[in-house]
């Protein structure tokens, strides 16, 4: 099929990826000439595993090719893919300048029958505002031309995305449009494993779906947190609460970790962005405000932790940071826990040795050169001499360090550790001061 993709940031550039790898002939269509011309060169800007070699591999095939011409790309698909950010606007609801931008390029020039599909996040009634938006465009050009809208919402998770598009647990397809749900059944066809990942619904359903998931596992979340914080004040060990609940298949061991809160591109938007639209239909989303309001302390968490251990003195400490992006496996630091810690720690009067596997060109884009901050080539460097270590995102890397070798380096043998990684008796027997989330010390 002819498929076109307007974005290429995480979600477009992986759709885009993976409807090539199947055989489809794919246009990406971005505004930012420096990132297709990246892209034409093989070189991918975000990292994520895997995506390299099916970009490469699927461009190299001439399957998959990537454009500024957005008039180009709107003639070769049959299918329109929006896929450009929808960042959340001061009140918190999501905007949807770019969406409409693309919505309305479409109707520019188009000439037949296309299908335009919302990929995006984006609030319920968009589909209706996407129609209205490309209805605007062919009155002004004083056409009619037949096309359909419809909700296709991603799920993928940064890290795991080729995995979760070449295999995914559903499909949400929101349509009206009886011929554009018999093309998008034939386009994600390929992706089915063992039965029909295929959901249809109407096309607010299927918006709403979106937040829904994304909303439940941040209240998930945000509840092991708040129960963490009683378990420290109660004298209980969150971690056998956590093994003792999940085990019931009701609850379920997956996303009950607590932590140093949620963080990257997708939770924080979109609570905020569905309690923003519960406001507006006048409904008062107490759930979701909560939510939001546990996960902002809870990013406190750790920098509580340390301040009480230094008894407020923090002023000329140095602290280690291993772990810096907002969760493994991607460099993505878009709302992650180390920001905030980092920046608390820098106001307090002490400073950063940090370490990422994969986010320190990012951390050195976000905070440049600063007084304050090292960039250190390797875990064990940022150790050197430190006060103390945090640990701020799970990378398999920190799981099992050499703590004997740490002790040396580190000034004195201190762990904050935002999650949850190591056995606290096993760390006592150590000497270590080892503090982590609702666990007794
Ligand atoms: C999330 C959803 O998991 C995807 O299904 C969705 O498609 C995506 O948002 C999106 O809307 O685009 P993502 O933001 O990549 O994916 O990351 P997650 O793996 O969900 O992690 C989010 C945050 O929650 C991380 O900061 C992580 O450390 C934290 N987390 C996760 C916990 O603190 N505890 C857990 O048990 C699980």
């Amino acid at each position: 099929m002819r498929i076109t993709i307007f974005g290429t940031g995480y979600v477009g550039l992986v759709t885009g990826a993976c409807f090539a790898e199947v055989g489809n002939d794919v246009v990406c269509v971005d505004v930012d000439g420096g990132k297709i011309d990246r892209l034409n060169r093989g070189d991918i800007p975000i990292y994520e595993p895997g995506l390299e070699g099916v970009v490469v591999r699927n461009r190299e095939a001439g399957r998959l090719r990537f454009t500024t011409d957005t008039a180009a790309g709107v003639h070769h698909g049959q299918l329109q893919f929006i896929a450009v950010g929808t960042p959340p606007d001061e009140d918190g609801s999501a905007d949807l300048r770019h969406v409409l931008t693309v919505a309305g390029s479409i109707a520019e020039h188009m000439t037949d029958y296309k299908v335009i599909v919302d990929k995006s996040t984006v609030p319920v009634g968009t589909a209706d505002r996407v129609r209205e938006a490309v209805d605007r465009g062919l009155a002004a050009r004083g056409v009619t031309v037949d096309y359909a809208v419809v909700s296709n919402p991603e799920f993928l998770k940064e890290g795991a995305a080729v995995d979760d598009f070449m295999k995914p647990e559903r499909v949400i397809i929101g349509s009206d449009d009886a011929r554009a749900r018999d093309l998008l059944h034939s386009l994600y066809s390929p992706f089915n494993r063992n039965h029909d990942r295929l959901i249809s619904m109407d096309v607010r359903s299927a918006e709403l779906t979106k937040y829904a998931a994304n909303a439940m596992l941040a209240t998930k979340i945000s509840f092991m947190n708040e129960l963490a914080n009683i378990a420290d004040r109660v004298g209980a060990d969150i971690e056998r609460v956590r093994i003792g609940i999940g085990s019931d298949p009701r609850i379920g061991y997956h996303f009950i970790y607590p932590g140093a809160g949620y963080g990257g591109s997708c939770f924080p938007k979109d609570v905020q962005a569905l309690a923003r639209t519960a406001h507006d239909v006048d409904y008062v989303p107490q759930l979701l405000q909560a939510v939001e309001e546990v996960n902002d302390r809870q990013k406190h968490y750790v920098f509580n932790r340390i301040r009480e251990h230094f008894a407020g003195h923090l002023s000329g400490r140095c602290f280690a940071v291993w772990g810096l992006s907002f969760k493994p496996n991607t460099d993505d630091m878009r709302e992650a826990p180390a920001g905030r810690l980092m920046e608390s720690l820098w106001e307090a009067g002490a400073s950063v040795r940090a370490f990422d596997p994969k986010a320190m060109a990012e951390t050195r884009a976000i905070y440049g050169e600063r007084e304050g901050l090292v960039l250190c080539d390797s875990p064990e460097a940022a150790l050197e001499g430190a006060d103390a270590l945090v640990i701020m995102t799970e990378w398999n890397l920190f799981r099992s360090p050499d703590f004997e070798a740490m002790r040396e380096r580190l000034a004195a043998p201190v762990i904050f550790d935002g999650r949850n990684l190591y056995d606290p008796d096993y760390l006592a027997d150590l000497g270590y001061a080892y503090y982590a989330i609702g666990r007794p010390v």
